[in-house]
């Protein structure tokens, strides 16, 4: 638990100065968490002048559930300088539902299943990169890896360009509050790159999303430029970091309890159970909210412009909603957890997500089954909006690669 406060005054200090970029919290936040929904669910925080910290699973439903009142404009606290708003994430309706359906094909359950052939196969050419080795970190060489390549894949970004593309979204989110000018510089060169992509589409079209969307329209009329390439960053920014969190998490949670481990080798059916609650216990968003109009939540009165913060880990852990909610329990059921939001924003990528994470999991537990964390090493979580693990060293008996180094 870090240095994390154990004394009361302590967590009130903490919640006061509640900081979702506070290095110490991110290590473990769920003491906080629970102090937040117990004694104070809808939260004041000084920090980032001034912003409102929801903790609990109502509160959370609520407010997502209600775009009138709470605009998406801010969903990212401090809110970052970088021109345009998202389109479709950013989006309030009757916007909004045009936006997404732009979207919305390329990313259905049906066009998932698809994709399962080529995820494996990725998977698969990623473990053999260190399957001899014995060792690796797996949060570096698969977490963070095998979702910036299937979004590429999407985005019919050329192998060639893969190891630049990973990079930029790994700059983009990693350190947007140390280093905004390094966040910056990465998010201009998304920027460019996307531009040739789609400039590239408009003469040589493909099966691929940058193609699809420059024929899409909005209002009857064409996307522009800056349209254009900021759907392509949103859905790189959306669908990368909050993945590779997130399987790094399990990852993390799998080498430290064997017991676990051993349930899933023994019934790789319950593979995708483990994910849904995986997704509950380490949702790796949090999501900011921008007050539209005057309101009043949990009998306190919020002002237009007022944001807020909207913890979806700690609403998954509401023992109100989730019995033993600090407890893995791959049957758990019902399991209506919040790590793909709700309601019109609800995450377009979900089914993506999850068919990566029930392949990574496969694809791990057949070919380094005994993994676990090399003695000495320190899990690092990430900051942040997205919280995950971002370095595992972890060691295994070696095994063979699939397919040849050239292959
Ligand atoms: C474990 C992985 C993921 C998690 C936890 C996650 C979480 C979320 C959440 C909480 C939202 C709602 C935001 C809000 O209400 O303001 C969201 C929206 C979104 N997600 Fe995901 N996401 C994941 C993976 C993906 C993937 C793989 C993609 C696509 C490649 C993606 C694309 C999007 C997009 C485009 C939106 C905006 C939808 C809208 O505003 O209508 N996400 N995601």
């Amino acid at each position: 638990m870090g240095t994390l406060p154990t004394k009361e005054m302590d967590f009130e200090r903490l919640v006061e100065h509640f900081d979702h970029y506070d290095f110490e919290l991110a290590q473990d936040p769920h003491p906080c968490y629970r102090y937040l929904r117990e004694r104070c669910p809808l939260a004041r925080s000084d920090q980032h002048d001034g912003f409102w910290v929801v903790s609990t699973y109502e509160d959370v439903h609520t407010v997502m559930s209600d775009s009138e009142t709470y605009s998406t404009k801010t969903l990212i606290i401090p809110e970052q300088e970088i021109g345009l708003p998202f389109p479709v994430s950013q989006t309030d309706p009757p916007e909004h539902a045009e936006w997404r359906a732009i979207i919305q094909p390329w990313f259905s359950a049906g066009r998932a299943a698809k994709s399962e052939a080529s995820v494996r196969q990725r998977t698969n050419e990623l473990i053999d990169e260190f399957v001899e080795r014995g060792a690796c970190d797996l949060a570096l060489e698969l977490a963070y890896k095998l979702p910036a390549d299937v979004i590429a894949d999407l985005m019919g970004v050329p192998r060639e360009d893969e190891a630049m593309f990973r990079d930029c979204a790994n700059r983009v989110g990693d350190t947007s509050i140390d280093d905004p000018e390094g966040a910056g510089a990465a998010f201009q060169e998304l920027f460019e790159y996307f531009g040739k992509l789609l400039d590239l589409r408009r003469h040589e079209p493909r099966d691929d999303i940058p193609t699809a969307l420059v024929n899409a329209t909005v209002e009857g009329r064409p996307l522009t430029y800056e349209e254009l390439v900021m759907l392509c960053i949103i859905i790189q920014l959306a669908g990368f970091a909050t993945t590779a969190g997130f399987m790094a998490n399990v990852l993390w949670h799998l080498a430290e309890h064997p017991e676990h481990r051993q349930r899933l080798l023994d019934e790789p059916s319950v593979i995708p159970a483990a994910v849904e609650e995986y997704l509950r216990a380490f949702a790796p968003a949090s999501v900011g909210r921008r007050v539209a109009r005057d309101t009043v939540l949990r009998d306190t009165p919020l002002k237009q412009g007022d944001r807020l913060i909207l913890l979806l880990g700690s609403a998954n852990r509401d023992d109100h909603v989730f019995p033993n909610a600090d407890v893995i329990d791959f049957d758990r059921s019902p399991n209506r957890h919040v790590t793909f939001g709700q309601s019109i924003h609800r995450c377009v990528g979900m089914h993506l997500a999850r068919l990566e994470s029930k392949v990574m999991l496969e694809e791990v537990l057949l070919r380094i089954p005994d993994f676990h964390v090399t003695p000495g090493a320190k899990p690092r979580l990430a900051v942040g909006h997205n919280w995950g693990v971002r370095s595992l060293a972890v060691t295994f008996s070696p095994g063979q690669r699939l397919a040849s180094p050239m292959g």
